[in-house]
């Protein structure tokens, strides 16, 4: 096996000759026919161009994804310019073999100059690609589930969950592997590199889940159209969706989907990402409920609104990822049978951040200084974290002004996004840079007479 820090040689015997066989070749003609010429820079990584030609849906879904920007969208850009700053480049190639694993393999990470803005972080086309085809269907195996503990080797030989797959143009390798957890796991659990403090857990949060006993893994909800619902309990089986896995594979039961459908709304708005953005938006609502419960009265404490908050299709907690930054919070309001206003929490202030005393789920993490940040390499402690766990529930107790009485309308909703405006303002981003959707998971409403 290869190491991943062994350094990047040029095309190798078996990898100019995929590159031959691609260009050139003796393939059946259907499978000819749809050939691209070769992609690779120079290093043995093929551009996921190359694929595209015989593999077009897998390539059209993984291009509107994230895993296609995780090198260059602006949010990750301008935190991983922070990061190389403040470390004097130390955390360059740690973010980049997760975000650009071709980009640390090929050295073109850490950089030779230092960064000081968006764009400043230019790498050659295939490293650009992100998380990519080749990257990934040339996995071998891993040392850890966490911190980019893959081994990947490129070569002509693509590992997937196929069994009986036999391509002309390129070796496959049938690999179990493909329909694991610890495939994803590699990259979603992040510990802190010298503090080993958790910083995203998504990895473990699915270990410990109904979802893992009941064996429905990342790849069942992230690379299909998700769960169906079930007959009985509460959790279904996934959508299989017949086809073709190459343009000359033959008709199969299922192939999977390659959209790595998630939350992320702020780069939707792209033409290659209208359907990701329908997929995303599904897999919201899918993902959350509030329950306005009831309303109590104890002594010593007034009047409560008691409202319960589900995660009803999230494998992990809700949120997961780097909660350190994204912001799912509750907006209830309560008017009383007059239309007073008798409280509203959750609301925006004028530049957009939430105004202070809402319920926010977050991960909480402090530096050195013992400032709440969203730069979570600066992490010395976790101060708080308060998310829903999956299939669970979390109630919260909302105490009511002392005018509050008889009839009252109470109004809830559970909003997500990926970052707010003060996050963006740490990172550094310049302001009008990225635009961020607010999305509204789930909405309800509820006239409650006050005991
Ligand atoms: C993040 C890793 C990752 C990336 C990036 C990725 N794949 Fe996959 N691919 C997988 C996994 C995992 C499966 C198996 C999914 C399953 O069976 O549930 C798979 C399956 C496949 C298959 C087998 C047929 C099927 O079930 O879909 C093909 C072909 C394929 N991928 C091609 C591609 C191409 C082409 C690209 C780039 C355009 C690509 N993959 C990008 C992880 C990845
Ligand atoms: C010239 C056409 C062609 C090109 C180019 C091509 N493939 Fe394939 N690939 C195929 C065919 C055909 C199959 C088999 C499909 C089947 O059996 O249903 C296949 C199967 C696969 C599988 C499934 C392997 C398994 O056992 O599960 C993966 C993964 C894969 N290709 C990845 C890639 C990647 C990554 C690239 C780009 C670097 C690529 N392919 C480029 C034709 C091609
Ligand atoms: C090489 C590391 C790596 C591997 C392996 C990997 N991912 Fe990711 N994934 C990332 C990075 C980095 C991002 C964030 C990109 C960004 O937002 O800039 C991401 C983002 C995502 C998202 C979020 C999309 C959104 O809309 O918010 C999902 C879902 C996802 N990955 C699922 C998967 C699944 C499922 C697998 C396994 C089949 C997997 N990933 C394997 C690195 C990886
Ligand atoms: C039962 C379905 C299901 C399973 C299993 C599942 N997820 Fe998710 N995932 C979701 C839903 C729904 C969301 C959107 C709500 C949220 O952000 O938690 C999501 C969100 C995400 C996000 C985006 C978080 C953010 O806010 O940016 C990532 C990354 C992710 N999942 C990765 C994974 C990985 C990796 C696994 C396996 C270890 C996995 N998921 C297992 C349903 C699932
Ligand atoms: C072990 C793998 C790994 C390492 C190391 C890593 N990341 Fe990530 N990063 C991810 C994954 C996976 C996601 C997607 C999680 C989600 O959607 O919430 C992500 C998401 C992000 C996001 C959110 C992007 C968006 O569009 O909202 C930022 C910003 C980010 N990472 C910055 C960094 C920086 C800076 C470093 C280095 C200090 C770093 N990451 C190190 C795996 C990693």
């Amino acid at each position: 096996m290869l190491s991943l820090v062994r350094p990047a040689r040029t095309l190798g015997r078996r990898g100019a000759a995929f590159a031959a066989v691609i260009a050139t070749c003796a393939l059946p003609a259907s499978e000819a026919r749809q050939t691209p010429q070769a992609q690779d820079v120079g290093h043995q990584h093929f551009s996921a161009k190359g694929c595209a030609g015989c593999h077009p849906q897998h390539y059209r879904q993984w291009r509107g994804s994230l895993h296609a920007l995780a090198h260059f969208e602006p949010i990750y850009d301008a935190y991983f310019i922070k990061a190389s700053q403040q470390s004097n480049k130390a955390l360059e190639p740690f973010c980049g073999r997760c975000h650009t694993p071709i980009g640390v393999r090929t050295k073109q990470i850490p950089f030779a100059r230092p960064l000081r803005k968006l764009g400043d972080t230019q790498v050659k086309p295939v490293a650009r690609e992100g998380v990519q085809c080749d990257f990934c269907h040339t996995i071998t195996g891993h040392t850890a589930v966490q911190n980019s503990g893959f081994v990947f080797s490129p070569s002509t030989i693509k590992r997937g969950p196929l069994a009986d797959a036999r391509p002309v143009s390129h070796q496959a390798k049938h690999d179990p592997a493909f329909r694991r957890a610890e495939l994803c796991g590699t990259c979603h659990q992040v510990v802190h590199p010298t503090n080993n403090i958790p910083l995203e857990t998504t990895y473990a949060e699915w270990k410990r889940s109904p979802y893992a006993k009941a064996g429905i893994v990342c790849q069942d909800c992230h690379m299909t159209a998700g769960l169906q619902a079930a007959a009985s309990g509460p959790i279904g089986k996934p959508t299989r969706h017949p086809g073709q896995a190459a343009t000359t594979g033959k008709q199969r039961p299922h192939v999977s989907r390659h959209f790595f459908v998630g939350p992320n709304l702020v780069f939707a708005n792209r033409p290659e990402a209208a359907e990701l953005k329908r997929l995303s938006e599904a897999l919201l609502r899918r993902a959350g409920r509030v329950v306005i419960d009831e309303l109590t009265r104890t002594p010593g404490k007034g009047l409560q609104l008691v409202i319960q908050v589900r995660n009803t299709g999230a494998g992990h907690y809700l949120p997961t990822g780097v909660t350190e930054i994204r912001q799912l919070w509750l907006e209830i309001k309560v008017t009383d049978a007059r239309g007073r206003v008798l409280l509203h929490s959750g609301a925006l202030d004028k530049k957009g951040n939430i105004k202070p005393g809402a319920v926010i789920y977050r991960t909480e993490v402090h530096d050195a200084a013992g400032r709440d940040t969203t730069l979570f390499w600066n992490t010395v402690k976790k101060a708080s974290d308060r998310r829903i766990p999956p299939l669970g529930a979390l109630l919260e107790y909302i105490p009511l002004p002392r005018a509050a009485r008889g009839k009252l309308t109470v109004e809830a909703a559970l909003h997500y996004r990926s970052v707010s405006p003060a996050g963006l303002a740490e990172a550094g981003l310049p302001p009008n840079t990225v635009t961020i959707p607010i999305f509204t998971i789930h909405r309800t409403k509820r006239t409650i007479s006050a005991p």
